[in-house]
């Protein structure tokens, strides 16, 4: 059951990708999403080609199963770059983070056998990203963390799948066997998870992500140019919220440099999160309220697949009934 065309493109077993995540996505939760049956992603923004290089061999040392590296189109010779080491490192698929991998980097990385594929929120960047060769499309919606645009989930992926003809992915807002049942329903033929991932064994942290998340409500999250400069949905902290505030108000942007440097003073600092006050999340935060929340990612895959047939089964009964 879930078999799609995805797993036949991608090599894996569940229709589910690991939405690549700066920061917590290290190869330990990367190695555990495609020993699960999922596509692990590696993120890359943020990291020296160095690390890059070390991370892809701690995963490679962590699982002989397929995973995937993810690219943040910042500029063109930077995605070239990382694209070539994707391609010297024979890595099987690229995911593209918001903006444009660019027509150059996605045929040099096509010709070298990997499948590319781009994340967009809007059905204007799909039909670009298309056209310039992607595989597959990551339809994301406004709930998800990190970089977002202003679309949600449920409007835009049947938009997307509408609009283009390669297989559409839906990511955004996606933390549960609901969730992944109803992108089926939305004519996606698999999902990306971010947020929910966080809330595993092996994801990276020394618990004030994970303590956050289980603080946080549905509420908690706000969508700010105050972390990145890109709009980004982030905790709704009191630096977040100072920044916003001021913005609305309209501050100088003089004034509003101290209000983000106030927030970026309170994002990563060392390999274990120490002194982080300000982080990306997902609106699903809310449904991960519960110490028990937090498993190993191999129990969040198997329990999204086996509950998601079970409601299958229950929504064809009904239809029957009816
Ligand atoms: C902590 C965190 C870091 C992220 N970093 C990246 C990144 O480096 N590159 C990228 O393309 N997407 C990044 N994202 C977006 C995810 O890959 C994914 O698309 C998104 O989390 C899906 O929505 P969800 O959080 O509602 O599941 C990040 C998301 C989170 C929560």
């Amino acid at each position: 059951m879930f078999h799609t065309v995805l797993c036949d493109m991608l090599g894996i077993r569940y229709p589910i990708l690991m939405g690549a995540m700066q920061g917590a996505g290290k190869p330990r939760l990367v190695a555990a999403v495609s020993e699960a049956g999922g596509l692990g992603v590696l993120p890359t923004f943020g990291e020296t080609e160095a690390d890059l290089l070390r991370q892809i061999e701690e995963t490679r040392a962590l699982t002989d199963k397929r995973f995937g590296v993810n690219i943040t189109p910042v500029g063109r010779a930077f995605t070239e770059k990382r694209a070539q080491i994707c391609i010297d490192e024979r890595i099987p698929v690229v995911t593209t983070g918001l903006g444009d991998p660019g027509p150059d980097a996605v045929a040099a990385m096509r010709a070298a056998g990997i499948k590319v594929i781009p994340v967009v929120p809007t059905v204007r960047h799909a039909l670009r990203v298309e056209a310039e060769g992607a595989d597959a499309i990551v339809a994301s919606g406004t709930e998800a963390g990190g970089h977002v645009g202003h679309i949600a989930t449920m409007p835009l992926v049947p938009q997307v799948v509408d609009a283009v003809k390669v297989p559409v992915i839906a990511a955004g807002g996606i933390g549960d066997a609901r969730g992944f049942l109803a992108a089926f329903a939305l004519g996606a033929v698999g999902v990306q998870l971010g947020t929910r991932l966080i809330c595993t064994t092996e994801a990276e942290d020394s618990g004030w992500y994970k303590e956050m998340i289980l603080r946080t409500s549905e509420e908690g999250t706000i969508i700010s140019r105050a972390l990145t400069g890109k709009t980004t949905r982030a905790f709704a902290t009191p630096e977040v919220l100072a920044y916003e505030e001021a913005r609305l108000r309209g501050a100088t942007s003089e004034e509003l440099k101290t209000y983000e440097r106030a927030v970026r003073a309170g994002r990563k600092k060392g390999e274990d999160y120490e002194g982080i006050r300000q982080a990306v999340v997902g609106q699903i935060c809310g449904m991960l309220n519960r110490d028990e929340q937090v498993k190993p990612t191999a129990e969040v895959i198997e329990e999204i697949i086996s509950e998601a047939a079970e409601m299958a089964r229950r929504t064809a009964a009904l239809v029957q009934h009816c």
